[in-house]
């Protein structure tokens, strides 16, 4: 469904992408890894189009999206949830998700109900102001403003960080029942988390793709996950 290659990307004069190859196969979720400052966000971003790259490929669906704007690639059908929720504060609920929607047709009031119903959490917030939600209500209506338009891929960029235990576990609950009819392309640090949802995984280190696999190889791998996560 996705498929990068070679990409290259710059933030002012620095060269943060420096060859990131990976596919997201349809069907599957597909785990991006890597420590802190090895590219997984800036990847992500270079996807959407917001720090566009300078070049390799990208291809969704088998089109080149390279460097389209953020709006362009968002109607193409992937959503994106970034590593720092994209509420509005001011506005509640309610209005976070109307605002997010392309259309306001049978289809998108359908998903809207079948996004309240994977979080019961929203739906007993859905007049408060998002500025008062916490950690975990953020997180989840961040993820239902990406849902709530068509969207076959998914990109969603550490839905774990920064949240209590029991959030994490409803984010990771719901996942498990969107990634029944969405393809996902899932950055997360919490090996948990990561090893529970994914098929499949890439390594990043420096901006690179360093290590692919199965997900089932990186859970009984515990040198690997040491030598390129720093985790045991
Ligand atoms: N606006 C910026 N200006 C300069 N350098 C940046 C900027 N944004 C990111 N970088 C650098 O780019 C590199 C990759 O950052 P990126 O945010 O993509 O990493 P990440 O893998 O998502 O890390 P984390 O796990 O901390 O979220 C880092 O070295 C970071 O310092
Ligand atoms: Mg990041």
């Amino acid at each position: 469904m996705l498929k990068v290659n070679q990409l290259q990307t710059y933030i002012e004069q620095f060269h943060i992408l420096q060859g990131v190859e990976f596919e997201v196969p349809e069907g599957q979720v597909t785990v991006i890894l890597g420590r802190n400052g090895a590219g997984k966000t800036t990847t992500m971003r270079s996807i959407m189009g917001l720090t566009p790259a300078k070049s390799g490929e990208i291809l969704f669906q088998g089109k080149n999206i390279m460097a389209l704007p953020p709006y362009v690639t968002a109607k193409k059908g992937i959503g994106y949830v970034p590593e720092d929720q994209d509420i509005f504060g001011t506005l509640t609920v309610e209005e976070n998700m109307r605002v997010a929607m392309r259309k306001e047709d049978k289809a998108t009031l359908e998903r809207q109900e079948w996004i309240l119903s994977l979080f019961p959490d929203l739906k007993a917030a859905w007049k408060r102001k998002g500025g008062n939600l916490s950690g975990g209500q953020k997180q989840m209506l961040s993820i239902g403003r990406a849902l709530v338009n068509e969207t076959p891929l998914l990109l969603i960029d550490e839905p774990s960080k920064g949240l209590a235990p029991i959030m994490v576990k409803k984010v990771m609950e719901a996942l498990q029942i969107i990634k029944n009819d969405t393809t996902v392309l899932l950055v997360e640090q919490n090996f948990m988390m990561a090893s529970r949802i994914g098929d499949y995984f890439y390594i990043l280190d420096e901006g690179r793709t360093v290590y692919q696999g199965e997900m089932e190889q990186l859970r009984k791998d515990e040198e690997l996950r040491k030598k390129y996560l720093g985790i045991s």
